[in-house]
């Protein structure tokens, strides 16, 4: 079944995968990226026709208005998929011990409320499927589980916020058979990821949408990797 989807941060990473994967899969996909010109990769895949390109900075409320009207024009009879990929990792020099204020506003503003103003402004279009389904790009730098090393102390604040997100969208949007879920990718080869990650962009993603594609209801609120394994939050 063709589905339609929304992915933000699609210039790069694992976001630029996720436009790969779903068009070769004949799905339309919107790709929202902060400057879609300057990505070479996505302007490759961008035809106007199933793989369309919007301009989207999800910290910047008129980008957010003006991207959520392009979305309309492109799928005005409802978006099926969100998924909220774009986020920034932050200085990984500072730990909890010296991370300074501004680190951890800036991280927090866009790997929590970027996805929150995203995903706000999806809603109605989110509501004319009958999938609506919102899948969060979260880490296992976010998980309780997951407390030991000291570095990237905002990035893992605001991945545990960003799970806490999944779960109040998850309770508030289920009397409208909502799925909302967190994912963690692995550690992924990208600019974020580094070159000694273990994990392909091809086989994170590859992971993750053959679990998506099984979501239910039911599994609203679930947290997983990219294995499709059950993570602790
Ligand atoms: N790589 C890993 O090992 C790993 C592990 C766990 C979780 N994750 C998560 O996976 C997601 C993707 O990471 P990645 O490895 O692909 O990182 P990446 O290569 O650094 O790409 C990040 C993407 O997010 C976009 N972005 C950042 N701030 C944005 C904003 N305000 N509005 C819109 N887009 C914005 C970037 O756009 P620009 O090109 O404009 O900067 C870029 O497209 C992130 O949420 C990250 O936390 C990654």
């Amino acid at each position: 079944m063709s589905l339609t989807y929304v992915v933000t941060g699609a210039s790069r990473g694992i976001g630029l995968e996720f436009i790969k994967q779903l068009s070769s899969k004949g799905h339309t996909v919107v790709a929202c990226a902060r400057a879609p010109e300057k990505s070479e990769g996505l302007k490759q895949l961008v035809d106007n026709k199933k793989v369309y390109a919007v301009t989207l900075d999800t910290v910047n409320e008129a980008s957010v208005k003006s991207a959520v009207e392009k979305i309309t024009e492109i799928a005005g009879n409802g978006v099926d998929v969100l998924i909220n990929n774009a986020g920034i990792s932050g200085d990984r020099k500072y730990s909890s011990k010296d991370s300074p204020a501004s680190e951890y506003m800036s991280v927090f503003e866009t790997n929590v409320v970027g996805t929150s103003n995203i995903t706000q402004a999806m809603l109605p279009l989110l509501k004319k499927s009958q999938t609506r389904h919102i899948i969060n790009i979260s880490s296992n730098m976010g998980s309780h589980a997951n407390t030991t090393s000291g570095n990237l102390a905002a990035y893992r604040v605001s991945k545990a916020a960003e799970n806490m997100l999944t779960n109040v969208l998850a309770s508030d949007l289920k009397d409208d058979k909502f799925v909302v879920v967190s994912v963690h990718p692995g550690w992924v080869q990208t600019d974020m990821g580094g070159s000694n990650a273990h994990v392909t962009p091809q086989q994170s993603v590859q992971g993750i949408l053959a679990k998506a594609d099984t979501l239910e209801v039911k599994d609203n609120g679930i947290f997983f990797d990219y294995e499709g394994k059950p993570m602790d939050w």
